[in-house]
């Protein structure tokens, strides 16, 4: 009678192939656990920033037009002077999250998960993101506590304008920013 070959699926692959198979499979799978790890810590929650209101120095202390923003860590956001005033971006990227960081030589926002960028004042320039960066509110008081220019989300007004403040006293005049107040950035066209 004859007998019928039963082909084993293994059949051909020597030992030592067998543990190369299960060391590589094991090791993926590691690499796979570190990386949800690593981008779980650089993913933020846009929920999770206390407190909601910063003072973020004078005007004095703004960068120039053109400068390199300044990093506020606590409350993840840059501050920042456009041609239009005091602008607080928000430093969570709009694609899926991710926290931004600024790149120098490039002189532009970089997004650390799926590379997109942003130039200094927050404007879309490449990448998955669907939208510049958002901007929170900015209010400008002088020591008695009079609001001398804020942003004016309603009204399309995204920056602080510091054309009506008194720039003389720059450095008596605070920078406040709330986070609780967010103007969602220009969609990519
Ligand atoms: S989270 Fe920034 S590009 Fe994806």
């Amino acid at each position: 009678m004859r007998k019928t070959e039963i082909s084993h699926p293994l059949q051909g692959i020597d030992r030592r192939e067998i543990l190369a198979w299960i060391w590589l499979l094991a090791a993926t799978a590691a690499a796979t656990k570190a990386t949800q790890l690593t981008y779980g810590f650089v993913r933020a929650s846009r929920a999770a920033r206390q407190p909601t209101s910063f003072n973020a120095g004078t005007v004095a202390d703004l960068p120039s037009p053109g400068d390199a923003p300044r990093a506020f860590p606590d409350g993840r956001f840059w501050l920042t002077q456009t041609q239009e005033g005091v602008a607080a971006l928000d430093g969570v990227c709009t694609h899926l999250d991710c926290l931004l960081g600024w790149d120098e030589q490039a002189h532009e926002f970089a997004c650390p998960c799926h590379g997109s960028r942003f130039d200094a004042s927050g404007r879309y320039l490449t990448g998955p993101a669907p939208r510049s960066m958002d901007r929170f509110a900015v209010k400008i008081v002088n020591p008695e506590g009079a609001v001398v220019a804020s942003t004016d989300f309603a009204a399309g007004v995204q920056a602080a304008p510091l054309a009506g403040a008194d720039v003389d006293s720059s450095a008596s005049l605070h920078i406040i920013v709330d986070i609780t107040l967010e103007a969602t950035g220009a969609p990519v066209a």
